[in-house]
């Protein structure tokens, strides 16, 4: 990486630098704020030292200049000289031109439809839990995929934990550490009898919700019973091309989740079905007939208007073009990114059993063991 041609521009407020040939500008604050020294950040854990509040707010720069590869700031009033790293400061860059679509998401994210069929993205436990460069090869494939089957894990009950533990923390809920998904008499969720499922993400009236659920099979010698994974981002995307203003009102006026089907629980959250950040980063999608509530936040003249989006939201997430299918044996399982991707679970027989075990844990987690790894090299 080429730094050149540093020049203070703005009476000192700022700085214009290139980088290989590329001009970027970048502000005397940010910089000062950003400063690597010793006094700003902790060498040891990388925390930094100061506040706002220790940075004069009319800080400018004072001089600018480039020797060895390395560039050299001195801000005023502190007197204070600053070297930069070329590279950290080109790769935190800020002054881009482009401007981004509402619902975009970042490179390392892949949509899908129904076409994924034939890879979908697997890894298998012998492997994983033992090498660290396969975990985060199947960590890598759930970033991008926003989930992947698990094979040859031990069925005993409860071993789904260890698959979390590979890297983060079980996330404990009222439903325990883990549940048990089986058909039951007088069953207190409808996931617990053997009908079939719509596509749904888990427990949307949980604030925030649970951002990754694994589902281990131990038994499964029903007819039917096949999961299903339908990429929300995917059908977002559709949605919108095809509906943009219903897309817009989805993501503009919040939903209203609740589960309250069992003493003393009266889980409520207020969030829209389709979420974007403040820059129109697509964040997360909520979709779950059983545990819709009633829809209060949509003003009169927009709740027709919202309904057909919700319906046609419903059904590109129902279009058999969108789904991939499995069917798992005992000792398979698979994770979800909750956030993400909706699962199902289409109607199986009275006849045979069906024994599978669900846990909730937290993708921040995950996205760090990964990012871990990556910095390890192990991925390269
Ligand atoms: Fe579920």
């Amino acid at each position: 990486m080429q730094i050149s041609m540093p020049r203070v521009i703005d009476n000192g407020r700022a700085l214009e630098v290139s980088f290989d040939g590329d001009a970027h500008r970048f502000h005397a604050l940010w910089l000062r704020d950003n400063a690597r020294d010793d006094k700003t950040r902790s060498p040891g854990n990388g925390q930094r030292l100061i506040t706002i509040l220790d940075i004069p707010a009319e800080t400018r720069i004072a001089e600018a200049k480039v020797s060895n590869g390395t560039m050299s700031l001195r801000f005023e009033p502190e007197g204070k000289v600053v070297n930069y790293d070329a590279a950290w400061l080109a790769a935190n860059a800020y002054d881009a031109s482009t401007t981004l679509e509402p619902g975009w998401t970042a490179p390392e994210i892949q949509r899908w439809d129904s076409q994924l069929h034939n890879q979908v993205p697997t890894g298998s436990w012998p492997e994983v839990s033992i090498d660290r460069a396969a975990l985060g090869r199947w960590l890598h494939r759930v970033r991008r995929y926003g989930f992947a089957v698990m094979t040859d894990t031990p069925t005993e009950s409860g071993s789904l934990c260890k698959v979390a533990e590979l890297f983060g923390y079980v996330r404990e809920t009222n439903y325990g550490r883990w549940f048990e998904v089986r058909a039951e008499v007088n069953p207190n969720n409808l996931a617990y009898t053997n009908l079939g499922l719509q596509a749904h993400t888990d427990n949307p009236y949980r604030d925030p919700v649970p951002t990754l659920q694994i589902l281990a099979c131990l038994e499964n010698s029903v007819d039917g019973g096949d999961s299903i994974v339908v990429d929300g981002f995917k059908v977002a995307e559709r949605l919108k091309a095809e509906n943009p203003s219903g897309f817009e009102l989805l993501t503009k006026h919040c939903a209203r989740f609740a589960y309250e089907g069992a003493k003393g629980i009266r889980l409520r959250s207020k969030r829209p079905l389709i979420e974007l950040g403040p820059d129109g980063e697509l964040i997360a999608v909520r979709f779950n007939n059983r545990s819709a509530a009633a829809f209060t936040d949509t003003p009169y003249n927009d709740m027709e208007a919202y309904y057909a989006a919700y319906r046609r939201f419903a059904e590109l997430i129902e279009d058999p073009s969108m789904e991939v299918t499995f069917k798992l044996k005992p000792g398979e399982l698979f994770i979800v990114d909750n956030t993400r991707v909706l699962h199902a679970r289409k109607g199986f027989s009275s006849t045979g059993r069906r024994w599978l075990q669900g846990c909730y844990a937290d993708k921040d987690g995950l996205l760090s063991t990964l990012a871990a790894i990556e910095e390890e090299g192990l991925l390269s």
